[in-house]
């Protein structure tokens, strides 16, 4: 007993319980290392295992968690507003490394090919590596994660689809971390026109890992669907209706989408405005 590693989903329920966010995500990295070298058998054998994962991710102290509405808004082009971009991404971010290892502890119990835990593992490992870069960031213009109120929201998804994992994949890889793809153009043009160099390096890296994010959510959303002879499109715009709560917001990164195996067929229809037919 003593000598046997810790299993992935126990690994997985640790992180969760760190509150700090560095602390976190260094050891969401260490454990991704670990896996990775268990499937390469170069380290120490991890079984997949079982886990109660917490209601709630265990968070710092700071920031403050303010609904939405009440998160002071400010305008992109100061200083001040840049610095508040920072921090809602970088909030976004510790919140997705939460995310991916929530699902491997949540639904550990089903059924999946091993695939499925290494593509987790791994957009984990890449959500750690982009909270720490959004705070490099932030620290680099005299601010920290903490500094400021920040969205207490972030984790209604995770608890809406706590017992559905078909309705976790359409939700958070295939609509949140979608969404992500359509904003970040706009955001590295930001810091482009402000010449901060290095906040455009740390978003087109997050920029260009997060479309295998959403290809992973997209690629065992359709395995489900197979294994249990669905029609993905129906099924998807069923339990983005369940559980999203909202339309989707165009414009829509379709390009990018398509990369990830999102067509648009999936996302349209869920829209808060008809797009116009060509020609129209
Ligand atoms: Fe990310
Ligand atoms: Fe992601």
């Amino acid at each position: 007993m003593g000598d046997q590693p810790l299993s992935l989903a126990e690994r997985a329920a640790k992180v969760l319980a760190t509150a700090d966010g560095r602390e976190k995500t260094a050891l969401s990295r260490r454990y991704a290392a670990d896996w990775a070298a268990s499937r390469a058998g170069t380290g120490p054998d991890i079984s997949i295992g079982t886990a109660e994962p917490p209601v709630h991710p265990a968070r710092p102290d700071r920031p403050e968690l303010l609904h939405p509405r009440d998160v002071p808004k400010r305008k992109p082009g100061s200083e001040a507003g840049r610095i508040a971009l920072l921090h809602a991404v970088a909030h976004i971010e510790l919140n997705a490394v939460d995310l991916h290892w929530d699902i491997i502890a949540r639904f550990s119990h089903v059924p999946m090919p091993l695939g499925f835990f290494d593509d987790w593992v791994k957009a984990a490992d890449e959500e750690s590596k982009h909270f720490n870069l959004m705070c490099d960031c932030l620290e680099a213009l005299g601010s920290h994660y903490g500094a400021l109120p920040a969205h207490a929201g972030m984790w209604r998804a995770a608890e809406d689809t706590a017992d559905d994992l078909m309705g976790r994949l359409a939700v958070v890889p295939m609509v949140l971390e979608a969404r992500g793809l359509d904003v970040t153009p706009g955001m590295i043009g930001v810091f482009r026109k402000a010449g901060i160099t290095q906040a455009v390096e740390a978003l087109e890296v997050i920029y260009a890992e997060e479309v295998a994010h959403v290809a992973y959510g997209s690629k065992w959303f359709n395995f489900l669907c197979g294994r249990d002879d669905l029609d993905p499109k129906e099924v998807f715009h069923t339990l983005v209706r369940k559980y999203f709560h909202g339309a989707l917001k165009p414009p829509f990164n379709e390009e990018k989408r398509a990369d990830a195996g999102l067509p648009p067929d999936f996302y349209w229809p869920l829209a808060d405005q008809v797009k116009p037919l060509p020609g129209w």
